[in-house]
């Protein structure tokens, strides 16, 4: 059956329905399925998210991977899953949150069922504004961003993208959601002089690979 015209009318309410199973490898969609419960974030951005994991493997990008606001984690599973996938397992792995929706002892017991080695994640419970200047992550290799203040991504990006290698990739989840996060990126990259694509993954996630 043709079902052009059920899209042409969702189109026309200015919406996009997309089974995001086409063309997705199906270890990206096993890995989607058991990280779904643990996150707030969309389909296409956990397989843009598994995209850069496996640019960062491919190309031997050094690093850690950071993610500031993992709320149940699930983002990070992906991306520890995927690691553990590739075969790519020697990364630390930096959660920093406040921990409300999960304790961070939830949190550090499912990421130890990604089968990541455990000793290489570090959970970081607080307020980032308090916590990121007292952990030394060393090199980051994948930086996902999804705090969603202006304060605290401004914070993020100031302490965080120095620390960022070249060829790394920093993940903006919410650039498109809330003007005050878009607001704390446009004038850190201005505050630089730089000007990088921001390549976009759906209506608000956006990813950056550091020149
Ligand atoms: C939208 S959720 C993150 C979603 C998650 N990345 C995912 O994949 O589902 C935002 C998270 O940011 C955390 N957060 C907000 N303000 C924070 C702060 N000042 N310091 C640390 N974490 C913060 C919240 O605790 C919450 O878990």
């Amino acid at each position: 059956m043709n079902w052009k015209w059920l899209y042409d009318l969702i189109e026309s309410f200015g919406y996009e329905l997309e089974d995001y199973r086409r063309g997705t490898p199906a270890t990206d969609l096993a890995i989607w399925r058991a990280v779904r419960g643990y996150t707030v974030t969309s389909p296409s951005r956990i397989f843009g998210l598994l995209g850069a994991v496996e640019y960062l493997t491919t190309h031997k990008v050094p690093g850690a991977v950071v993610e500031c606001g993992v709320w149940k984690g699930g983002s990070m599973f992906a991306a520890l899953r995927k690691l553990v996938e590739l075969g790519d397992t020697s990364r630390p792995a930096y959660f920093f949150d406040l921990f409300e929706a999960s304790t961070e002892q939830e949190v550090k017991e499912r990421a130890a069922e990604t089968r990541y080695r455990p000793e290489l994640v570090t959970t970081i419970k607080g307020d980032v504004l308090a916590t990121l200047d007292a952990i030394d992550t060393g090199t980051i290799a994948l930086l996902r961003l999804d705090t969603n203040t202006y304060e605290t991504t401004k914070r993020e990006l100031e302490v965080l993208w120095p620390r960022l290698a070249p060829g790394g990739v920093l993940i903006l989840d919410d650039y498109g959601h809330w003007p005050c996060f878009k607001r704390a990126v446009d004038e850190f990259f201005t505050a630089q002089g730089i000007k990088p694509w921001l390549h976009r993954i759906d209506y608000t996630g956006r990813i950056v690979v550091k020149a």
